[in-house]
């Protein structure tokens, strides 16, 4: 651009670029008219490097996720070869880049920002694992929203989220990121994410793109180890890892990123069959793919590539459009052109998909459209914003355990200890992957507990010991506290960053000392109250038969604070439930829900039993089951009502069942729904959840919920990757949580059902 363009306004400067680049202007067309008749012209004026440029995304020295290969990002905007920049954020920095994209480069070709918005921008929600606990699809999605709205503001047009991998291995710190163990609750949520962020129209500037990462089983890694091989049936995959994808499809996002890790030999970065067949092909995905961090690189070191040239050839294959931060395209595309190895109509195509999603946030006709001082001003951390945090967070807390109604806890005192090493951890508040949130904008637990008794109650306070460190020095202090406390809140867990990426534990009980801190403070005799704050299940068999009252926070956010202290005083009754099977022991993992059965199951009343499917030292039984949370009421179920005990192909069952309040306050209760089926051409799981109800419920009052089960919910993947429905015996139940369940039967059936033969009814494409 010449120095005379660099004298426009913004606005001006937007209206004339389209016609500086010989492209028409677009006029209040979002997208559609016209957008990819201007692609194709500016496609005509590109070279090869600028194409490529298009779909290479670097790190901004902001921040680093990740190994840095290309630090030089500003000279590659300024030659037009950087399209897509991460870690750049605040309206005045991205304006600043967006400036020399636009100014400086010789196409004009404006960037797209992208950034780690996982669980909030500026406000920080709880991590997602966390929010998933809330089971509420509506405070998910309005929280999604509210980090599109603060994002966008900042300049950014692209989140990197949602993380839409099934996580059964407590052991993988990324399972902080997910929306946990089942698919029906993770299909939900990430529909509901990406309906946060993309909003119903991408051309406002307050929707971002979204990106349904990491595709795909990222979450299965062998032995929980960040990055490891995945070894997976298609059977499987099909069942239980891709659903979410394709909820994330069906919702419409608009990019998706690849998978560091293997899959069944193959790295997903070069996988054909996921970024081609399936993706492309069978689902018919139109936005773009980029990879994960450096993944065509490591494609390498996998030993599926024999160097870096050949590593860009097998992604462009597989059907990669943009490389993040591996500079493989860049440094070997022309190469891969030039002696035709990889066809150029191949790199217009990727060029195009990402174009068109510029052209469709709008930022063909005003690049700077997302980087807004003043909006920026009006709604980072507004006090709506701030509200939604603290309900959320408040919501996804779950009551693992209330022996003698210890909690709530009375706001008059006389004195409460709160002593363990995260009650004053400020930093941990807000956990792994918090953006650009500022820890130092938190209420520590201590200080929410000190400022919601407001004087009326002497806190007294000391850590007793580190999160991970083998020092007892400091027990006595914590012991004095609880000499002098009626109760003793104990904050436990983990630090912000033994979760969330590269973070995985071989160990998942309490870090360093906390647990002999925790036994002696219970040996004092005085009631005891853990509050866990911690990015995965933690296995405490011993506080969960010791330790009266336990509270699971998660990392609860920027209002995390003040929302333990809503739940821990009563102000909110608590109505989180697990998305994940919290273990005994980590030898139990992986443990979740939808297991299904041997051939020699364990009997219960018959413990001593041998030769049955069982551990020798420790039950078969989770710690706390899927679902399991509990409320400062009781609430009573009745057994399922089906409008049926026969249903015949393609009919649908209607299930209802009554909810009391049988405590005496109002609660709010999450009813849930699974399904068995008892007989399969292949085996099926001994419970998978397949409905959830969030509602409020007063004291004495009885709720009905109703369900309807339709044909797909009884439907499975079977050899042939069909997705079909076997007649026979299914058994519905429902309950509080999978530990606590009523159940009623009924029978699919075909019109001639002979003993012994699978009849099976279609249901059309996979995972509609
Ligand atoms: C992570 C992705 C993330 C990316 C960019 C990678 O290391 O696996 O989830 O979006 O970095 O920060």
């Amino acid at each position: 651009m010449t120095s005379l363009t660099r004298t426009f306004t913004a606005g001006f400067l937007a209206a004339a670029l389209f016609t500086m680049l010989g492209i028409p202007a677009r006029g209040a067309d979002a997208g559609g008219d016209g957008l990819d008749q201007r692609i194709e012209e500016l496609l005509g004026r590109m070279t090869l490097e600028e194409k490529l440029g298009q779909m290479t995304l670097l790190t901004s020295d902001w921040d680093r996720t990740g190994p840095s290969i290309k630090p030089n990002y500003l000279e590659g905007i300024r030659k037009g070869t950087v399209g897509a920049v991460f870690n750049a954020y605040t309206a005045a920095y991205t304006r600043k880049l967006q400036k020399i994209a636009v100014e400086e480069s010789r196409l004009g070709i404006p960037l797209l920002f992208g950034y780690d918005v996982i669980h909030g921008h500026r406000t920080i929600f709880p991590i997602p694992l966390g929010e998933a606990a809330s089971f509420d699809l509506k405070a998910i999605e309005g929280s999604a929203r509210i980090a599109a709205t603060e994002a966008a503001a900042e300049g950014l047009h692209w989140t990197f989220a949602p993380m839409a991998d099934i996580a059964r291995d407590a052991r993988w710190g990324r399972i902080a990121e997910g929306a946990g163990e089942e698919v029906y609750l993770a299909s939900e949520i990430t529909r509901s994410r990406v309906r946060g962020f993309q909003g119903t129209d991408l051309s406002r500037p307050d929707t971002i793109l979204a990106c349904a990462k990491h595709f795909a089983a990222y979450g299965a890694a062998q032995a929980g180890r960040d990055y490891h091989t995945v070894d997976l049936s298609p059977m499987t995959l099909h069942q239980v890892y891709l659903p979410p994808f394709r909820a994330a499809l069906d919702a419409g996002v608009a990019t998706f990123m690849t998978a560091f890790n293997e899959l069944n030999g193959i790295p997903c970065t070069g996988s054909g069959y996921l970024l081609s067949d399936l993706l492309r092909q069978e689902w018919g995905f139109t936005g773009f793919v980029v990879t994960d961090c450096t993944s065509i690189n490591e494609m390498v070191a996998h030993g599926f590539a024999r160097d870096l040239r050949h590593a860009g050839e097998l992604a462009i294959e597989a059907g990669v459009d943009m490389d993040m931060q591996g500079s493989v395209f860049a440094d070997h595309g022309p190469g891969l052109v030039a002696d035709g190895t990889i066809e150029q109509a191949g790199i217009d195509e990727a060029v195009r998909r990402v174009l068109r999603l510029k052209g469709q946030l709008g930022l063909f006709d005003d690049p700077y459209r997302y980087s807004d001082p003043a909006r920026e001003k009006a709604v980072v951390m507004s006090p709506a914003h701030l509200a939604a945090a603290r309900d959320l967070a408040a919501k996804s807390i779950v009551l693992l355990r209330n022996e003698g109604s210890l909690l709530p806890l009375s706001d008059s005192g006389p004195t409460l200890a709160v002593v363990g090493p995260l009650a004053d951890g400020r930093r941990h508040m807000i956990g792994s992957w918090s953006g650009a949130g500022d820890f130092e904008k938190c209420r520590t637990v201590l200080e929410s507990i000190q400022d919601r008794t407001a004087g009326r109650v002497k806190i007294v306070h000391a850590p007793g010991c580190d999160i991970d460190s083998e020092d007892r020095s400091r027990f006595a202090e914590a012991l004095a506290a609880a000499a002098e406390a009626e109760v003793v809140v104990a904050v436990m867990g983990e630090s912000y960053d033994m979760s969330g990426e590269a973070a995985s534990r071989s160990d998942i009980g309490l870090p360093g000392v906390q647990l002999q801190l925790l036994r002696e403070l219970h040996a004092t005799g005085k009631p005891v109250v853990l509050v866990l704050l911690s990015g995965r299940p933690l296995a405490i068999p011993w506080a969960a038969t010791h330790v009266p009252s336990i509270l699971e926070a998660w990392f609860p956010g920027t209002m995390g604070g003040p929302a333990i202290a809503d739940v821990l005083f009563g102000d909110v009754n608590p109505s989180g439930k697990l998305p994940v099977t919290f273990p005994r022991a980590v030898g139990q993992v992986p443990i979740f829900l939808a297991v299904k059965n041997t051939g020699r199951p364990f009997h219960p009343e018959k413990p001593d039993e041998k030769y049955v499917s069982r551990y020798l030292d420790v039950p078969n039984d989770p710690l706390f089951p899927f679902g399991h949370g509990l409320s400062y009421t009781t609430f009573t179920y009745s057994p399922p009502r089906l409008s049926s005990e026969q249903i015949g192909p393609g009919d649908s069952l209607r299930v209802e069942f009554d909810v009391t309040n049988s405590g005496d306050r109002a609660g709010v209760e999450v009813a849930q729904l699974y399904l068995r089926d008892l007989v399969g051409s292949v085996t099926r799981p001994l419970l998978e959840l397949k409905r959830f109800k969030r509602f409020q419920i007063e004291p004495g009052q009885r709720h009905t919920v109703r369900f309807t089960l339709d044909p797909e919910d009884l439907a499975f993947v079977h050899p042939d990757l069909t997705l079909r429905a076997e007649p026979g015996e299914f058994r519905v139940l429902v309950g509080p949580g999978s530990g606590r369940l009523e159940g009623a039967t009924f029978r699919l059936v075909a019109g001639d059902v002979r003993r012994g033969a699978y009849q099976v009814f279609e249901l059309g494409p996979l995972h509609r």
